[in-house]
């Protein structure tokens, strides 16, 4: 049996003023209609199939986000076949996927975890229900398989593989070498190479091969979750580790921890390509590229008026936002804060979260 596993406890810090700590990334409608916690769960669920039969959803999160989550699974499904992991603290994503394995065990299998990040845009559902298939064929057999994004740019915020030419029956490819954001130079060479594909931040693996490779690679994280868990609260449909041995989990994401280690040891790694129009949705810039732009370039949200604009991106909530002669920038309105940013250096947005936690 497989478990659909989402990970929707980030903090989007790079979407400010939009995403707050109170309303992260994964919760905004970035794309159209549904948020991108919404669209990854309709995407979890669109998995099952003539072979295919899915446990319950996992939803990993922070503590306070979960009746926002609620609401948002209620508007696109019935909540019944969903359980809610509930963080008192963020430790990153190893710890995250430690809880739901601990949990997808505790029905007494061994099932297989389709791990999936919450925050990203996927624009063809059925090419990436097509590449999970594969990738469960090969996790079943003890693999680890992440799934491969073509590469078109030295991007620095993401995970490398690099894969060996070697395919299998199931067309998985091996993989030699992992590395978890790169600096440039890097990037540059890797993208050049030809040899690399982005990690899509997607992991398919059975439960207890991912606590063997933490115990192996991180015991001191695995130890510390699993103490956690084991005097854990139950009420409903929400488990709750303890708070004081989940505080103490060092933070740590399931790439550093594990994956840039497995390769050339006991826990062969091994990668599906996934060509189905892709976006991490990090930052504003990513934000304009997924939505259609008007024939000057611009993407508007809201009540906006502009004149002579080019390639910007305009988000008005509650104040009517015009602008005059501008080009590539990004604008976000909000009742209490406004971003003016120039589009090409969204990425520094997190800066100012980083100051303003500072003045706190
Ligand atoms: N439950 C929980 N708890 N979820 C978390 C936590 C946490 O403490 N921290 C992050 N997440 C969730 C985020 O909401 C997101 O959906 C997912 O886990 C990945 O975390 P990010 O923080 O967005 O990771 P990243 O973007 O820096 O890097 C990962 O994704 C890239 C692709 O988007 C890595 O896997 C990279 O290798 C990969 O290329
Ligand atoms: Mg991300």
């Amino acid at each position: 049996n497989i478990v659909p596993v989402i990970l929707c406890g980030g903090s989007g810090t790079r979407l400010w003023p939009l995403s707050r700590a109170g309303f992260p990334k994964q919760f905004l409608s970035l794309t159209g209609k549904e948020s991108l916690f919404q669209q990854s769960v309709v995407r979890a669920r669109a998995l099952a199939g003539m072979d295919i039969h899915l446990d319950d959803l996992l939803l990993v999160m922070h503590e306070d986000h979960r009746f926002l989550a609620l609401d948002q699974l209620n508007a696109t499904e019935s909540a019944e076949t969903a359980h809610f992991l509930l963080e008192p603290v963020a430790r990153n994503t190893a710890p995250a996927l430690t809880l739901a394995a601990l949990q997808a065990q505790s029905s007494g299998e061994d099932p297989i975890l389709v791990v999936m990040p919450a925050d990203q845009n996927v624009a063809e559902r059925s090419a990436f229900t097509e590449a999970v298939r594969r990738s469960i064929r090969t996790a079943a057999q003890g693999g680890v398989v992440l799934l491969g994004i073509p590469p078109d740019r030295p991007e620095t915020g993401y995970g490398y593989i690099r894969h060996t030419g070697q395919i299998d029956l199931q067309g998985t490819w091996e993989v030699g070498q992992f590395t978890e954001k790169p600096d440039l130079d890097t990037a540059q060479r890797y993208l050049e190479s030809g040899e690399y594909t982005w990690n899509g931040g997607m992991f398919v693996l059975r439960a207890s091969v991912w606590l063997a490779a933490l115990g192996k690679f991180r015991p001191d994280i695995l130890e510390l979750v699993r103490s956690a868990w084991e005097k854990r609260s139950v009420d409903g449909m929400f488990t709750r580790p303890d708070q004081k041995f989940f505080a103490q989990v060092p933070s740590e994401s399931v790439d550093y921890a594990v994956v840039e280690r497995c390769p050339g040891s006991s826990f062969p790694v091994r990668m599906v390509p996934l060509q189905a129009g892709w976006s991490d949705l990090g930052a504003w810039d990513a934000v304009c590229q997924v939505n259609a732009a008007d024939a000057e370039g611009n993407v508007t949200q809201g009540d906006v008026l502009l004149v002579d604009t080019r390639n910007s991106l305009v988000h008005a909530t509650y104040r009517l936002v015009s602008t005059v002669g501008v080009d590539n920038l990004v604008i976000v309105e909000t009742p209490d804060a406004i971003l003016v940013a120039d589009r090409s250096q969204s990425q520094k947005v997190k800066q100012v979260v980083t100051a303003l936690q500072q003045q706190k």
